[in-house]
């Protein structure tokens, strides 16, 4: 297969090249990447000099080079978005320039050019917050903040794609993704870089809200099996099927670095915090995919990985990075400003 892979040189795309180059020695790979704050190059050189690899720099929103790319390739890969969901709180407007525009530019590029698979990677919040139970794909989506709206939008385009054109796309929707090259601003890489510098952990409320953690090389594999073996117009969810709170997170990081329980601090919750997401993997399992790494594993390997790889992070905590940290985190009892 020659591969289009949109967003591949952010967290979770750069980990599915290089595991897709590894795995499928048959198969080509082209990433279209614009390189925001959260793309970096750095995590494809691993693959820079496989002659199956190729980078372009750019925009799923420009038409014209998306028409380009789409006509050299059997099948497109999407993870390309805007995917933190505190910056979508306090700026929307991206969020639905790339999560839903781009995605509506990808699949007229893709209709187009006749392609036999296009797999759109999506995310356990498009089902919102789950106060029991777990979800099915077959459940109604309900997201609850710009970040899963804009998602839930992308996702809703390509229904109507399949059904209007028979479009044969894919949907996944992973769960909450941590290990090696995630950029330090989601709660995994921030606590363990922050703790590396003993600086405090900023826990949002109670700790209390709970995410199914999943290792990336699992989300990739359950992608890989999806996009391989699963059926054109249907939706499999990603997860492991664990249910771990903040203040779990941060334990187990000061535990593995042999740092302070003192740095834990609590700080304002986020704006409409979802509490619990909890989904049900059976129709992935079904075409024989498996997790394979448990969370206490995951996390040493974490942990490990960003004590190791110090010139990968320290340059990602930039000035603009220390601004939004400034603007974001706020004492527990500080008023929500409505401006
Ligand atoms: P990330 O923020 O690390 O990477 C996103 C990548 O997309 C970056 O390389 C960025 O430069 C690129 N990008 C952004 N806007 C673009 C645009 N307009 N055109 C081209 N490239 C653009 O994100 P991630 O954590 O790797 O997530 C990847 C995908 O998986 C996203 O679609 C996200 O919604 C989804 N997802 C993430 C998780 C998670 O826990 N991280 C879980 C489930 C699903
Ligand atoms: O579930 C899939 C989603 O997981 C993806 O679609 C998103 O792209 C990804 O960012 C992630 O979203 P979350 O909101 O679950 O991840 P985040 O790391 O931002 O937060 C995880 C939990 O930790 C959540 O309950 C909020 C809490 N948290 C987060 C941060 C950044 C803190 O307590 N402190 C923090 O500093």
């Amino acid at each position: 297969m020659k591969l289009l892979v949109t967003g591949g040189a952010g967290f979770i795309g750069s980990e599915f090249v290089r595991m897709t180059l590894r795995t499928h020695p048959e198969d080509e790979v082209v990433v279209l990447d614009k390189l925001t704050y959260a793309g970096n190059r750095a995590n494809l050189a691993p693959v820079e000099s496989d002659a199956r690899f190729r980078f372009v720099q750019g925009d799923i929103a420009d038409r014209d080079l998306v028409n380009d790319l789409a006509g050299t390739v059997d099948v497109i890969v999407n993870f390309a978005a805007e995917s933190h969901v505190d910056r979508s709180l306090e700026s929307p407007g991206q969020f639905i320039q790339t999560d839903v525009h781009g995605v509506y530019v990808l699949l007229e590029a893709a209709r187009s050019s006749r392609h036999a698979r296009f797999l759109q990677v999506s995310t356990d919040e498009v089902y919102g917050d789950v106060t029991t139970g777990r979800s099915v794909e077959t459940d109604l989506l309900s997201p609850r903040s710009p970040y899963s709206a804009s998602k839930a939008g992308g996702e809703l385009l390509i229904w109507s794609y399949r059904t209007s054109y028979g479009f044969p796309a894919i949907i996944t929707r992973g769960s909450n993704t941590y290990g090696q090259y995630q950029f330090p601003e989601k709660i995994i890489p921030l606590f363990i870089t922050n703790a590396i510098d003993d600086r405090p952990l900023p826990i949002y409320g109670n700790g209390q809200a709970v995410r199914d953690y999943l290792f990336v090389e699992d989300h990739c594999s359950g992608i890989d099996t999806a996009l391989r073996k699963g059926s054109p117009g249907e939706n499999y969810n990603v997860g492991i099927g664990t249910e771990i709170n903040g203040i779990t997170v941060a334990d187990t990081i000061l535990r593995l670095l042999g740092k302070p329980d003192a740095l834990k601090e609590h700080v304002r919750d986020r704006l409409g915090h979802d509490q619990r997401y909890a989904i049900d993997t059976a129709k992935l399992r079904g075409l024989g995919w498996e997790p394979s790494v448990t969370f206490e594993e995951g996390m040493k390997r974490t942990v490990d990985w960003y004590v190791a790889n110090e010139e990968w992070w320290r340059p990602l905590k930039s000035r603009d990075f220390w601004e939004f940290y400034e603007r974001n985190y706020r004492p527990q009892d500080e008023p929500v400003s409505k401006g």
